[in-house]
């Protein structure tokens, strides 16, 4: 959606927000698949409140973005705009074991930042595209790690009511890729607790999630990771893998060859390519294995 009213164009520069307007969200999705709409670029978080506000007062639609690494975006003009928190330092507070993270911070810069610092216990997220606000909304999860798990406060904003609120970790429900927030809110920063690690240690055992990551993901190809979640028990990846659908194609969408979980985009995916393909791969599993996979990814169609 683009903003063209010049009263609410005022408005957004007295918020400091930073526009870009019509962007392809193409360009800022890992599948790289995504349509037009305006980015809003927040710097100040003091003047989310009245933003949400401006944006409600027109009938605005909005959706936050974060790394975009786990996301399928609708093709053409969007009927929302996309709102990001701009990263300003520092993002990240040490003291002792207890770290303050911001949510626009990237994962992977946290994780080193944090390995510097002899802390670790992110390890197994290395290479988890995205941002730490974004992982803590998947609650994000590799090689044993889970980050929900280091959580002891997160502060929110919740939009419904305007307030913003710092949860301790207790009053959050971490579960399998998913957290217990509301659409509507836009998480902040959170305070993790890590685990005291010489450096070296932290870092070899960066190296070994690396490897493992680079030997079974297409890390080189456009894709928003695992499209599906495991379902109990099972490997979703497995699964597809065993119906031998690793390379198959609708348009510019394809099942991986490494992996049968990540779906690519050779290049002219659309949103609909990649639809169809979920579909059809979630059709076959179900028609050999009786498993309803459930996505994983974040589809924003509408
Ligand atoms: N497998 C196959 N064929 C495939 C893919 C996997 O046979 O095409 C087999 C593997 O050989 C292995 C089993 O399935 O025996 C599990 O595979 P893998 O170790 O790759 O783990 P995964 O269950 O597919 C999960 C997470 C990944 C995370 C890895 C490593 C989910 C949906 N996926 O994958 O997370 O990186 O474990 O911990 O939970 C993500 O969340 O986007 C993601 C990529």
């Amino acid at each position: 959606m683009l903003i063209t009213d010049p009263k609410l164009l005022t408005a957004l520069r007295q918020l400091e927000i930073e526009r870009r307007p019509g962007v392809r969200l193409a360009s800022w999705t890992s599948l790289g698949i995504g349509g037009t709409t305006d980015l809003l670029i927040v710097r100040e978080r003091r003047y989310l409140p009245d933003l949400l506000q401006l944006l409600r007062g027109q009938g605005i639609r909005h959706r936050l973005l974060g790394g975009g690494s786990n996301l399928l975006v609708a093709d053409g003009e969007l009927p929302w705009v996309a709102l990001r928190l701009a990263r300003i330092e520092p993002t990240v507070r040490i003291e002792g074991k207890s770290v303050w993270v911001d949510a626009a911070e990237e994962l992977g810069r946290a994780i080193t930042t944090c390995a510097k610092a002899n802390l670790g216990g992110l390890e197994g997220l290395i290479g988890v595209p995205g941002t730490v606000g974004g992982a803590l909304r998947m609650n994000a999860g590799a090689y044993g790690a889970e980050i929900g798990n280091l959580v002891r406060e997160i502060v929110v904003y919740r939009a419904v009511c305007g307030r913003i609120d710092t949860l301790r970790a207790g009053q959050v429900r971490f579960e399998y890729r998913r957290a217990s927030f509301t659409p509507c809110d836009i998480l902040l920063g959170a305070r993790l607790e890590l685990i005291e690690r010489p450096f070296r240690e932290v870092v070899d055992r960066i190296h070994v999630c690396n490897f493992n990551r680079r030997a079974s993901q297409p890390l080189a190809e456009r894709s928003a990771g695992c499209v599906f979640k495991n379902p109990p028990g099972s490997s979703a990846g497995k699964l597809i893998d065993e119906i031998g659908l690793k390379g198959f194609r609708i348009g510019g969408a394809m099942v991986s060859d490494r992996h049968a979980n990540f779906f690519i985009n050779r290049g002219r995916a659309t949103c609909d390519d990649m639809h169809r393909l979920i579909e059809q791969v979630r059709s076959r599993v179900w028609s050999a294995f009786k498993i309803e996979l459930e996505e994983e990814i974040v589809v924003w169609v509408n």
